[in-house]
């Protein structure tokens, strides 16, 4: 056993005889301490004589009917000032557990999701205050690493795992359009098929991606090779190679933030755009849901906290 020369501390009563201890001891008093303690005086006295035979030292002295601490009971106070002092830093910790007013909630997002991710979290902060919020923000791919390694508390994916087990709550519709720049010759057209679309340069996000996934599996439904002309690792660069005329881009209408036009890029009118994908909060099947990760589930499901992020359907 590890703690093998520790086993005298070991025993039933130790830890309220230290709290009495600590009372005489600040007090340098046993009738003050009985009173603080609501105990009769006897009982005080059982207890630290106890505690003496356990430590196999006496503790205090009697001198002139006043109370003195021995070397030994002034190194045991000494060390109960840590004891106390760091149960009551665990109790803070885990009281933040117990509560939802307090404690953090860790949660990721897929880059995607960080269009909507945040506000979504600041409305919730408003509500509780005294929470803290870890967000990441990673692809795909990066966010299913951390659930397999039960990094976070939750997780809000567009593309969830189909190979762990895991619990979903329908957020928000994700819908999937191709953009193009104001000026790409097919932005005034109808009726544009996907072949016609796929002849065109396109830009594509980096492996891992779950809206590559997604595009991936278009092509591959139509039997079409994507003319790939670069890979970009996020919405963002994806957007710029878009202005810059380097190509179309199958990407999210949350992305695009309201400024598309402003931005000079417009959604094509593809067959079979947009595509009707949805946002999912998700967590581990068998998570142990802190009393934040249960406040943030049930502020979620109420309808009026996600309508404002419900895009127009046009
Ligand atoms: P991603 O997000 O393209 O940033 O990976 C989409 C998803 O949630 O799958």
């Amino acid at each position: 056993m590890k703690h093998r020369n520790l086993r005298r501390y070991f025993k039933h009563g130790t830890l309220t005889q230290l709290s009495v201890f600590e009372a005489v001891a600040r007090l340098r008093s046993f009738t003050r301490a009985a009173e603080e303690l609501h105990m009769a005086q006897p009982t005080v006295s059982v207890q630290i004589k106890k505690l003496s035979e356990t430590i196999g030292l006496p503790l205090f002295e009697i001198i002139s009917r006043r109370v003195h601490m021995t070397d030994a009971g002034r190194e045991l106070y000494a060390a109960c000032l840590d004891i106390f002092g760091k149960i009551g830093e665990v109790e803070q910790r885990l009281a933040g557990m117990r509560s939802a007013s307090a404690g953090t909630l860790r949660i990721a997002v897929t880059t995607t999701g960080k269009y909507f991710a945040p506000r979504l979290l600041a409305q919730f902060v408003e509500r509780y205050p005294g929470i803290e919020i870890s967000l990441n923000v990673l692809n795909r791919q990066a966010l299913l690493n951390r659930l397999s390694g039960n990094l976070d508390d939750f997780y809000i994916f567009s593309n969830p795992p189909d190979d762990i087990d895991v619990v979903m709550q329908t957020l928000l519709p994700n819908p999937l359009e191709v953009y193009a720049r104001a000026d790409h010759p097919l932005a005034d057209r109808r009726g544009i098929t996907f072949r016609e679309m796929a002849n065109e340069p396109f830009l594509m996000r980096e492996p891992g991606s779950g809206t590559r996934m997604v595009a991936e599996s278009m092509f591959a439904q139509h039997r079409i090779k994507p003319r790939i002309r670069m890979e970009l690792g996020s919405n963002e660069a994806i957007k710029q190679g878009i202005i810059g005329g380097l190509g179309l881009s199958i990407l999210s209408r949350h992305s695009m933030t309201g400024a598309a036009h402003q931005e000079g890029i417009v959604a094509l009118d593809v067959e079979g755009f947009p595509v009707q994908r949805w946002w999912y909060l998700v967590h581990a099947e068998g998570k142990q849901l802190s009393a934040t990760g249960k406040a943030f589930m049930e502020h979620i499901c109420q309808p009026d906290v996600l309508a404002p992020f419900r895009l127009a359907t046009a």
